[in-house]
């Protein structure tokens, strides 16, 4: 197999993969973590961009909310593939990533001083952000069945305690929870700046948000301010 091949394969093993998973994990969130990853690591200069693209396309095989206890198994499968379609040569750096990348991951391992994986993590992360982010964020949260708001519990200690009970909370609660802290976890310089403008939008989006829900009562809040 060429490398064109070797792409291409593993977009048909990525589309197989994602099946079941929520629309904010689609395939269209991969399709712009290709773009954004390889994109940063132009500007960068860090890794080769074949190794980018494949690492890319397979970032998310394994997420642990949806393969639950089974990642263990998605690894070997995911390690597999890799073989079979000729990729050996970057197969460890591919699953450090994947075991490395996600927000969410409780359970990572191997070696996150990994140029690869920064490039991957900041391409993930800028997905979260900005409008797309917000799209994502509501679009999970409804998913999962979340209100939108529940104005005592935002950003407080009592709901993040909540959250690591029942793993649920509204989405704007999330904003705080993750969204927010995003633009100061990135690794590389390309992605701050691009991060800088994502961030200034929710904090936009956030300010008519409670805007709106105050609608003039007063009794609204704006945890940003
Ligand atoms: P990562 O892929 O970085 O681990 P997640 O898989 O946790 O991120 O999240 C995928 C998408 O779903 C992101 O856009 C994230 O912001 C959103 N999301 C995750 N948890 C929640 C939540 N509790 N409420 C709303 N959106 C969420
Ligand atoms: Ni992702």
């Amino acid at each position: 197999m060429n490398r064109n091949e070797q792409i291409l394969t593993t977009e048909e093993f990525v589309r197989q993969n994602l099946k079941g998973y929520d629309s904010g994990h689609d395939w269209w969130h991969i399709e712009r973590v290709r773009k954004l990853a390889l994109f940063i690591n132009e500007k960068e200069e860090l890794v080769d961009p074949f190794t980018v693209e494949i690492t890319a396309l397979l970032h998310d095989s394994a997420d642990s909310k949806f393969a639950g206890e089974n990642s263990e198994q998605s690894y070997l499968l995911i390690s597999d593939f890799i073989e079979k379609s000729g990729m050996s040569d970057i197969k460890d750096q591919v699953l450090n990533v994947i075991k490395n990348v996600s927000f969410s991951n409780k359970t990572k391992s191997g070696n996150p001083e990994a140029p690869l994986l920064w490039v991957i993590q900041d391409a993930d992360r800028l997905d979260a952000i900005g409008a797309i982010g917000i799209a994502r964020a509501f679009n999970y949260g409804g998913f999962r069945n979340n209100r939108i708001y529940e104005p005592e519990a935002t950003g407080s200690a009592k709901s993040l305690k909540r959250v690591h009970q029942t793993g649920t909370s509204s989405t704007i609660s999330h904003f705080y929870e993750k969204l927010l802290c995003l633009k100061d976890l990135m690794n590389t310089s390309t992605a701050q700046k691009l991060a800088a403008e994502r961030h200034a939008f929710l904090e936009v989006f956030l300010k008519q948000f409670y805007k709106e829900w105050d609608f003039g009562t007063g009794m609204g809040k704006n945890p940003i301010k």
